[in-house]
Parts: structure tokens; C-alpha cells; sequence
């Protein structure tokens, strides 16, 4: 039922930021790559460093509520930074190319993105004709997606969406739903794509996969150098390891701005991946029936509207 079309594969190119650093300087193609060639260059691939050697403290947030684990400062005070790295990181274009195929044959139009960030994707999707919305918690994200996009912007959590509609599409990408915490999370948010959907109406999500995750090498420090002509950033980061039971994993990122001054900024945030299974077993819950799995290093899950989703408790 599930088949992984090559094509897709290879043209679904999100990237795992960690896992790419280990790629090998000849794979790389984009100009994004350009800077961690000069990594890999430079040895910082290969320099996991003890713990104790780091000179940032982990403050870890001692409790997991919503506002700590989805606005960390990439998304705040930092989403001018998010929006300049990104497409270095994330290839939009070839992930529209991508999907126009599904949105073409599902003759989809109107579509929802949620987790819209700076609103790279959904100005791509305007510029090619389909009439987008776009949705994000962080007002600093739509704002700068504002600047881009002609479409509504609306900011909201996606657990709680109060987005009625007939959307013929949902979009819900660069691993935004690795912001669901927990099962009641991703429940609420899945049926809140639900009613956003037309009937017959086309979901696509991309998750961290645990499976990956758990073969994720933890515990090393990493970094990119990202070059622009005012300025360089450079992005450490390092995540202890995961949680077995729930498959969530903190990360602590150092950014280091250098334009003519030198500012360093740290941030933190909490992720989840999910196992296939699982997720394949909420959807089915929530009114969608699988249409199309595709294994990257994320796993994107093409769904259809079928039925209501199925009340909790
Ligand atoms: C990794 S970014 C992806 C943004 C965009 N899809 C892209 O590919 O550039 C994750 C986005 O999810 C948003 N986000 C996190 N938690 C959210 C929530 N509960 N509801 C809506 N948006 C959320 C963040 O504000 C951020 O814009």
C-alpha cells in the first residue's frame, strides 16, 4: 500500500541538518553546501567534544509548556536569521516541484499551509497560481512571510486551529510537526487538519521519523558557517540524546553574528519524532486514509480526507 517513489525521493530534499554533516563534501550540490564543504574542510565534523568541554551551559526549560517548546528564538527574536539560513538548509523550490504533481492531480487550488514560517513555500505556491493561507504561532515568522506573500496570514497553534473551511490542500512541512510534544498534541492538530479539509481534501506532513532518530549520533557538537555578503553566521548546536519513552530530544543552538560586530545568541527548543506506525494509527483516528509514504530523512505522509475524525475519550 505504502510505496516510496524514487523520484520523490530524490527530489523531497529536506535536509536533516545533523545527519548532513556527515555527508561526503563530493555529495553536496547546493549552495548551501558550499558552506559545509568548508566545514568538512575545516575538520569540524569530526570533533564531538565531552560535554564538560563546552563552555555553554544546558538551561534546559524545567517544564514543557507550549509557549517554551514552539517560540524559541528562531521563531522570534531570531526568524530574520531563520529566514536567511533556511533556504540554504531547505531546498523550496525543489520541495514544490514536488508536490505540484499531488496538488495537480488531487486538483487542489485552494490550499492551507500551516507552520508557514517566513512564508518561502507559499510564495512559490502563489507565484504558480494556487490561492494560499497561511498559518504560524509566531507573529515575527508572518510577518516577514507578509513581506512576501499576498495571501491571509493567520496566526494560530495549530493544536487549536479554528480554520474552517474547504481547503482543497494542508501543507504542514520542513518538520513543523516535530513541535508536537505529545500524542494529545498531534491528535488535536490532525483533526484540526481535518476540518479544515474539503472533503476528499489532500494532507501533506513531514515528521522527524524515530526511526532515524534513533540511529542519530547524540552528543556531538556541530556547526555551520553560513556566509552572506554583510555578514557571517555560524550555528553551533548539540543535543545530549533522546528520550526512549517518548522519542523527544532537547537541542541548543549557539548562533554567532558577525557583521562588522560580533553578537552571540543562544537558543533552545524540544522535538519529537515519530514512529510510522503510530502516526499511520492517529491518521486513520482522525479521518485520513494513506495515500503515499515517502522515506527521506524526514517522513512525509501524503493523506486524504475520508471521514470526521474520531472524538477522543
Ligand atoms: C522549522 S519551521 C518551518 C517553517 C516553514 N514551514 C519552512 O519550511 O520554512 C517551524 C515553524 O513551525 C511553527 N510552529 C511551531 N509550533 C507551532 C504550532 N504549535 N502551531 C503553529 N505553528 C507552529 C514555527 O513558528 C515555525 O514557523
Amino acid at each position: 500500500m505504502f510505496v516510496a517513489s524514487a523520484t520523490l525521493l530524490s527530489i523531497v530534499s529536506f535536509q536533516f541538518e545533523a545527519v548532513k554533516q556527515h555527508s561526503a563534501p563530493s555529495a553536496l550540490k547546493k549552495e548551501g553546501d558550499k558552506d559545509e564543504m568548508r566545514n568538512v574542510e575545516k575538520g569540524l565534523t569530526k570533533f564531538p567534544l565531552p560535554f564538560s568541554r563546552l563552555k555553554w551551559a544546558i538551561t534546559f526549560p524545567k517544564n514543557n509548556s507550549r509557549s517554551q517548546n514552539s517560540q524559541h528564538k528562531l521563531y522570534t527574536d531570531l526568524a530574520w536569521i531563520y529566514d536567511r539560513i533556511y533556504p540554504r538548509i531547505f531546498d523550496y523550490k525543489g520541495l514544490y516541484d514536488t508536490l505540484a504533481g499531488f496538488l495537480e492531480a488531487n486538483s487542489c487550488r485552494r490550499i492551507l499551509e500551516v507552520a508557514c514560517g517566513t512564508g518561502r513555500l507559499m510564495a512559490i505556491l502563489e507565484e504558480n497560481g494556487y490561492e494560499v493561507t497561511g498559518l504560524d504561532l509566531s507573529q515575527e515568522m508572518l510577518d516577514i512571510a507578509r513581506t512576501r506573500c499576498a495571501g491571509k496570514l493567520l496566526r494560530q497553534d495549530m493544536r487549536e486551529m479554528r480554520v474552517e473551511g474547504s481547503f482543497d490542500a494542508l501543507l504542514c512541512l520542513g518538520r513543523s510537526f516535530g513541535y508536537m510534544l505529545t500524542d494529545d498534541d498531534a491528535r488535536r492538530a490532525l483533526e484540526g487538519f481535518n476540518i479544515a479539509l474539503r472533503d476528499g481534501g489532500i494532507l501533506i506532513f513531514d515528521s522527524f521519523d524515530a526511526e532515524v532518530t534513533r540511529r542519530y549520533k547524540f552528543g556531538v557538537l556541530r556547526e555551520f558557517v553560513y556566509e552572506f555578503e554583510d555578514m557571517k553566521i555560524t550555528r553551533r548546536s548539540k543535543s545530549p540524546g533522546y528520550n526512549e519513552t517518548d522519542i523527544t530530544w532537547f537541542v541548543e543552538w549557539e548562533y554567532i553574528i558577525e557583521d562588522g560586530e560580533r553578537r552571540v545568541i543562544r537558543d533552545q527548543t524540544k522535538l519529537r519524532s515519530y514512529d510510522k506506525s503510530h502516526l499511520q494509527e492517529m491518521l486513520l483516528d482522525k479521518g485520513f486514509e494513506i495515500i503515499r509514504q515517502i522515506q527521506g530523512r524526514e517522513l512525509t505522509l501524503v493523506a486524504r480526507k475520508v471521514g470526521m475524525p474520531r472524538k477522543e475519550g
